[in-house]
């Protein structure tokens, strides 16, 4: 019994604003908030004209979403779930900043001994399967990015949904606590869009470069091999661009 509840302390501790402000000093991170249930943390950042560097992190969505209009979903206390609103990015730069924080992502995973790779456009991905969804938008005026990032921590396979092949930091064997894993993606996010050096690393950690992929686009499925990734951020397919589309890893 004892020992349950200092677990219970312990696990919930780590996520805590005063905690995670006081680790992200120095950065542009300084407005944290953590909840315990909202509908999405994207759509509460998307709603409010906020300052730069606002952050909200929840334990538990009720609508999450993900790319493509699609649900995010994972039961309460066992994912990372975080939005963060960004400003003084060019409209055009919001697909690159994606990318940024699907690098700051896998740096973070690195940390706890795992070998995160990247499918274009900004999933990782541990053993060919998803560990972690990003979702970049923008306002409608271009004023601000909205990027929020769900990260499978603790899920076990059943709790996982069945439509994607997923998996989470806890099935690859990894502890990661959340809190630790939020910090490190904000500091690597920050120096990155501070530095704006982070392509090099995408091109190296990306799956899909030399990869046959299937891309579903708006009207077309498009198959080739993925030959490169452009300094726009788009994919290149048998010579063609892709700016945005869902990818199948054909291999
Ligand atoms: C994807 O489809 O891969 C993107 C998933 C993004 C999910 C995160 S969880 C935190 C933030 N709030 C949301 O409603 N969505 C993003």
């Amino acid at each position: 019994m004892l020992l349950a509840y200092f677990h219970v302390m312990h696990m919930s501790s780590d996520l805590t604003a005063s905690r995670l402000i006081a680790a992200l000093e120095g950065t542009r991170f300084r407005h944290v908030e953590v909840h315990d249930e909202v509908e999405s943390t994207q759509t509460i950042l998307s709603k409010e004209d906020g300052p730069d560097g606002r952050v909200v992190v929840a334990d538990h969505q009720t609508s999450g979403r993900g790319r493509a209009g699609r649900q995010w979903t994972s039961p309460p206390g066992r994912s990372l779930m975080f939005s963060t609103l960004l400003r003084g990015i060019a409209p055009e730069s919001t697909p690159l900043v994606c990318l940024a924080a699907a690098v700051a992502v896998s740096r973070a995973i690195a940390m706890v001994d795992l070998d995160p790779r990247l499918k274009w456009p900004n999933d990782v991905l541990l053993d060919g399967k998803k560990v972690c969804g990003i979702l970049g938008e923008l306002a409608p005026g271009g004023e601000y990015v909205v990027l929020g990032a769900g990260v499978n921590v603790s899920q076990t396979a059943e709790e996982l949904p069945p439509d994607v092949e997923a998996t989470s930091l806890r099935l690859m064997g990894a502890n990661a606590r959340r809190g630790e894993l939020l910090v490190d993606i904000l500091r690597n996010l920050d120096g990155m869009l501070a530095a704006n050096d982070w392509m090099g690393e995408y091109r190296e950690r990306c799956a899909t470069i030399g990869t046959p992929v299937r891309v579903q686009l708006q009207d077309e499925i498009l198959e080739g091999r993925a030959t490169r990734v452009r300094d726009d951020g788009a994919l290149v397919v048998d010579g063609r661009a892709v700016v945005a589309g869902d990818v199948v890893h054909l291999r």
